[in-house]
């Protein structure tokens, strides 16, 4: 049975409490990727009482947080970044104590301390004993969360896993609580909304005659899971894609083009616009004639050179340009080696404010065909902060993550 995407690039953010029914989030995780969605899980210490960030790790395919203070955690992401990068902070199970911390603005563990800095909404999925949740204490500040815009799914009534006793006080059950995340996210304004992103994707082909042309082994699959990843975040995204093989992305209006002085044009066409990002392969060289019929052997002999001349860099000269210039300009930077060294350049030379730099040697290390024309990616993001080397991912994950930077980026800023 295919299941229907309806968290399709959706971060959920999800705070495991310490309590019998943290064992329900195993499957909840499960339930939530199927859907689309990335799952970010952060424990707590009694979290961890009952059941292993192992097993949440391995079901969420990703690192598990449990501590503040924990050096490596704080470089690698910090709880800022934790509660700032969701779309929607999930806290399941839910204790008596976990919600008297929210309640109060408590914030002495990592946990606790996301909940007072989240700037996304928060669904909680209580569970807990029915004296305590029946307790004045706990709907007291039941009744204070809510006034806060806290959502809540269940608990619901029936036998405690741990006593036997009945009751009201059972976590909802995980199916319960995806649909209401479901509801919570088809309610959430996009944060992309509004804004006009254009983009290019793919390689350039570049004529010499009629039949043949200089091009290169781009496929487009970075860029267009880009333009996807943005569409789904609600921009009206303008592709301008250079000759490939893959589909339109869903929800993205495409031009096509053969060369770069057509991408260039089309780019330029529809500027003005809140962010470009240009992930296309551009040819830096066209033959400087192209030959109006096809070149033939010359008594079994081929031309002994092809001059060549330099292609308008797009890139550049939307960096570089006063009027034209989108508020957000992000480049890319195939690179074989000194990846670091040369994407820099490229910063500062294309105008650009994020250089998206990538290893495309033939030992990159990634798998299968490699970074051109594979699924897989890893790349270093470069800015005037430094660089940030990011994991090997997915394209599609590389496409989500850069697609909810964008939008961290545009947010709040106008044309
Ligand atoms: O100089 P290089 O080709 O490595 O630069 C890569 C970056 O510049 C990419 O973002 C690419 O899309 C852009 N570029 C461009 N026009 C060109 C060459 C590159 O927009 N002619």
């Amino acid at each position: 049975m295919t299941i229907t995407q309806t968290l399709s690039g959706k971060r959920i953010l999800l705070i495991i409490g310490g309590g019998i029914a943290a064992y329900k989030c195993l499957d909840l995780i499960r339930r939530l990727r199927e859907r689309g969605a990335t799952v970010r899980p952060v424990m707590t210490r009694a979290a961890a009482e009952f059941v292993t960030p192992l097993s949440v790790g391995a079901l969420a395919a990703t690192k598990v947080f449990t501590e503040l203070f924990d050096r490596d955690d704080e470089q690698d992401v910090g709880h800022i970044r934790l509660a700032r990068e969701t779309d929607l902070i999930v806290v399941a199970p839910a204790t008596a104590d976990l919600m008297a911390k929210m309640a109060t603005g408590l914030a002495n563990d990592l946990a606790s301390t996301i909940l007072l800095a989240a700037g996304s909404p928060v669904l909680v999925a209580p569970a807990m004993n029915p004296h305590m949740w029946r307790h004045p204490a706990t709907r007291r500040n039941r009744e204070a969360l809510a006034r806060d815009g806290i959502r809540f799914v269940g608990p619901n009534a029936g036998e405690m896993a741990e006593s036997g006793e009945a009751g009201e006080g059972r976590m909802a059950e995980p199916l319960e609580i995806v649909a209401a995340i479901e509801q919570v996210c088809a309610a959430a304004p996009k944060p992309l909304s509004g804004k006009r992103i254009v983009i290019t994707s793919g390689p350039t082909h570049e004529p010499i005659d009629p039949v043949r042309y200089i091009a290169n082994r781009s496929s487009g699959k970075q860029g267009h899971a880009i333009a996807a990843a943005l569409a789904r975040l609600g921009a009206d995204v303008q592709l301008v894609s250079g000759p490939v093989s893959i589909a339109d992305p869903d929800g993205v209006t495409v031009t096509r083009v053969e060369t770069a002085r057509q991408m260039q044009a089309s780019v330029e066409r529809l500027l003005p616009a809140d962010a470009a990002i240009f992930a296309a392969a551009v040819a830096d060289w066209r033959a400087a004639t192209e030959a109006a019929d096809k070149m033939k052997k010359d008594g079994g002999k081929g031309p002994e050179s092809l001059p060549l001349t330099e292609n308008p860099d797009i890139l550049a000269g939307i960096g570089t340009h006063g009027s034209l210039r989108p508020g957000l300009v992000i480049g890319f930077a195939a690179e074989t080696e000194k990846l670091i060294e040369h994407a820099t350049a490229k910063l500062k030379r294309k105008g650009a404010d994020l250089i998206v730099a990538n290893d495309v040697s033939p030992d990159s290390g990634i798998g299968g065909s490699g970074v051109m024309g594979g699924d897989r990616n890893r790349i270093t993001l470069l800015s005037q902060d430094g660089a940030e080397a990011w994991p090997e991912m997915g394209k599609d994950e590389v496409a989500e993550r850069l697609a909810a930077l964008v939008a961290e980026r545009l947010s709040g800023s106008e044309r």
